[in-house]
């Protein structure tokens, strides 16, 4: 069966960006592949942190995970820094890797502009990704498209390895499915926990509508009674995910006659999402009360996880002329 790779940072809380343009596509590739997924905490460690709440939040993308409908039966889901291989097969990969080509990667850039200290761990970041995905020869990635540019250079370190080594390596294809950009309460740039601008994805209904409620509309709607354009309008491209086309409709022409102002059409759109993501939360709440559940899950994936990435490395030590006895 082909198999799927995807990874999330362990960055705060779950927002929408993460659900819409990832997750709900991670649940439902489980159908169809063999999917394994992990939380990428040595990723989300390139930043500034807090190693006392790091824990935490490896937990609570745990519980948002399996809330979201991640079945643990149906795919694996672990902890990355539980599989020491992917830092191993990152060192190696790095010897086939371009440093040029690092600096050019768009994420990078833009974090190391807003960063006191640029860590080469930061730098290095796409290397770690490209092997958490060639680990398990993964094919297929689910991912926002803000994630094409990474998986674009997974594919060249595959080509300059295998080229250096011998035909080992697929390369992975991205799949954007759902994950198109989800936009952010801002209404320009893309809904991140690090812009400030999110809509949390297990917030109760009163945490919605405080988001919500500060989102930017059609800028140009100025009064209640100026008509909207809602093809601007961020807030209306939300609607498409929680309203039924009908009520879209309706909403879309009476933005167009001004005869719905903006704070009517947020509370619509605070509505549908609390109504739909009501079971996810009410999961989530069972999940927290039983971490010894959670906690089980995370090992029995990382152990399954663990069994692919040994052959793999001890294939790469091989190739690569290096002696993995020591391992086995
Ligand atoms: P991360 O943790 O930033 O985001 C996880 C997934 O959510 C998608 N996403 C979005 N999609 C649409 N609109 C948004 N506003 C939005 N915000 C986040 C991302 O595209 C991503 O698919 N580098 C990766 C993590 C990673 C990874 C991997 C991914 C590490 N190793 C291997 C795939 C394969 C990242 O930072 O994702």
């Amino acid at each position: 069966m082909t198999r799927v790779f995807s990874g999330i940072q362990p960055s705060g809380d779950l927002h929408l960006g993460n659900y819409l343009g990832a997750i709900q596509n991670w649940v439902e590739l489980t159908d169809r592949y063999e999917c394994i997924y992990s939380i990428v905490d040595l990723h989300a460690i390139t930043v500034p942190y807090s190693p006392a709440a790091l824990e935490q939040r490896v937990f609570d993308m745990a519980v948002g995970l399996l809330a979201a409908g991640l079945d643990p039966e149906r795919c694996t889901l672990f902890v990355q820094s539980a599989v020491p291989e992917h830092a191993q097969l990152e060192w190696l990969l790095n010897t086939v890797t371009p440093l040029g080509e690092l600096s050019r990667m768009t994420q990078f850039k833009d974090k190391s502009e807003r960063a006191e200290m640029v860590s080469a761990g930061l730098l290095n970041y796409p290397i770690l990704q490209a092997a958490d995905i060639l680990l398990y020869h993964a094919e297929l990635v689910p991912v926002g498209d803000d994630q094409l540019q990474h998986l674009e250079f997974t594919r060249e370190i595959a080509r300059k390895w295998n080229a250096r080594f011998g035909d080992y390596f697929p390369e992975p294809q991205p799949m954007i499915g759902g994950g198109k950009r989800i936009r952010g309460l801002d209404g320009v740039s893309k809904m991140s926990k690090s812009r400030d601008n999110t809509i949390p994805m297990l917030g109760e209904p009163e945490d919605t509508w405080a988001a919500v409620r500060t989102a930017v509309t059609d800028p140009a709607r100025v009064r209640k009674n100026d008509p909207g354009n809602p093809h601007v309008c961020n807030v209306f491209a939300m609607h498409e995910f929680f309203t039924d086309p009908e009520e879209r409709e309706e909403i879309e022409v009476r933005c167009q006659t001004a005869t719905i102002g903006c704070v009517e059409c947020k509370r619509m759109l605070a509505e549908g999402i609390s109504d739909r993501l009501a079971p996810i939360r009410e999961r989530a709440r069972d999940l927290r009360a039983n971490p010894d559940r959670v906690n089980a899950i995370l090992a029995d994936g990382a152990a399954r996880a663990r069994q692919i990435a040994r052959v793999t490395l001890g294939e790469v030590y091989d190739r690569m002329g290096l002696d993995y006895s020591a391992h086995d």
